[in-house]
């Protein structure tokens, strides 16, 4: 299809193996990679260094999903073929490369950071926050340029990291007097952050995501569980769609758009009850998710395969990253230290 050669971009993107992936992560995210790859050369990592950044005590559990967020990558149609799965502590060239970063940045600047703001706040953390947490921005941006990726498809949570990445670029790019490395750019998608079930940010700690790989009877239950408009009580009541979960999840997921409209409009005018819009996102989610689990169930029998395309994978982008940490090395004068 789109194979002209000049429009090729580098893509990196990529998950903390904390738990599974869930509906969110494909609404925002996975489906635009599954639709990406091919058009460019893309890598998936998955950040189990920057998991281990607020998980150091369940560091089995990180270990665990390293597994599960790759089934969850092959089952919705990542093709290793045309996609390149990668570990992030398979590369040590990466944590080279965040420690020279590290010179580039202020604690300051980290303490400005919105998105670690915010985590940290959701953690409860105050002083204790590990020192790794602060600055996994400066290790994404070791992921970005390690890879010489020029295009990073994110949530826009995740906009403080490309602006810090760079911010690092330019600070390179100033000591050596010309370019080093390339800036990069996000890829937002343009479906509007899914909610948790409850309405609230989704997130792992609230268990109030969908995983990918919910069963029939799970994904009932938390659609039984939606927040709807708590006014809207008999059918017959007019119904408030803003900030209606089950209109959240029937905008980003159901293939009948047109079908969403009228529905919404019947909705708000009154005489469609919550049973109804419930009944029929049941449906759409089950036609989503349904193939994607059995994919995963089928892929699960042979987790020794699936593992062997991370190593391979991982193996493949080391050279890329060592030239990269060359390239940096080089500005910070470690090439000549001692002739080597
Ligand atoms: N911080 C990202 C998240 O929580 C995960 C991530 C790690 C990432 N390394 C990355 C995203 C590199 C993009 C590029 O979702």
């Amino acid at each position: 299809m789109v194979d002209d050669p000049a429009s090729r971009s580098t893509i990196l993107t990529g998950d903390r193996p904390t738990g599974p992936l869930h509906l969110g992560h494909y609404a925002g995210s996975l489906r635009n990679r599954v639709r990406l790859q091919g058009e460019h050369d893309q890598t998936l990592l998955i950040a189990d260094l920057q998991g281990l950044t607020d998980n150091a005590g369940r560091a089995a559990d990180v270990r665990a999903n390293v597994l599960e967020v790759a089934l969850d990558y092959l089952a919705v149609g990542i093709d290793p073929a045309r996609t390149t799965i990668a570990l992030q502590s398979a590369i040590p060239e990466l944590c080279e490369l965040t420690v020279l970063y590290l010179n580039l940045v202020t604690v300051a600047r980290l303490e400005r950071n919105p998105t670690t703001r915010a985590e940290v706040e959701l953690r409860g953390f105050r002083r204790d926050v590990p020192a790794g947490f602060l600055c996994y921005p400066v290790s994404q941006a070791a992921d970005v340029t390690g890879f010489r990726a020029t295009l990073v498809p994110v949530g826009d949570d995740q906009l403080p990291m490309i602006e810090l990445t760079n911010e690092i670029v330019r600070r390179l790019a100033h000591l050596a007097g010309r370019p080093v490395l390339a800036e990069c750019r996000p890829l937002l998608s343009d479906t509007p952050r899914l909610p948790g079930v409850d309405g609230r940010k989704a997130s792992k700690s609230l268990g109030n995501a969908i995983p990918l790989s919910a069963g029939p009877d799970v994904l009932r239950a938390k659609v039984q569980a939606m927040f709807t408009d708590p006014s809207h009580v008999r059918a017959s009541d007019p119904g408030r769609t803003e900030g209606n979960v089950v209109f959240a999840y029937l905008d980003a997921f159901d293939p009948d758009q047109d079908g969403v409209a009228a529905l919404a409009a019947r909705y708000r005018e009154g005489g469609l009850g919550d049973v109804a819009v419930k009944r029929r996102l049941v449906e759409v989610l089950d036609a989503l998710v349904a193939p994607i689990r059995d994919r995963r169930e089928a892929l699960a029998r042979d987790p020794g395969e699936v593992l062997s395309i991370v190593r391979r994978g991982s193996e493949r982008s080391r050279p890329v990253v060592a030239s990269v940490v060359a390239d940096v090395r080089r500005v910070f004068h470690l090439d000549d230290a001692i002739g080597a």
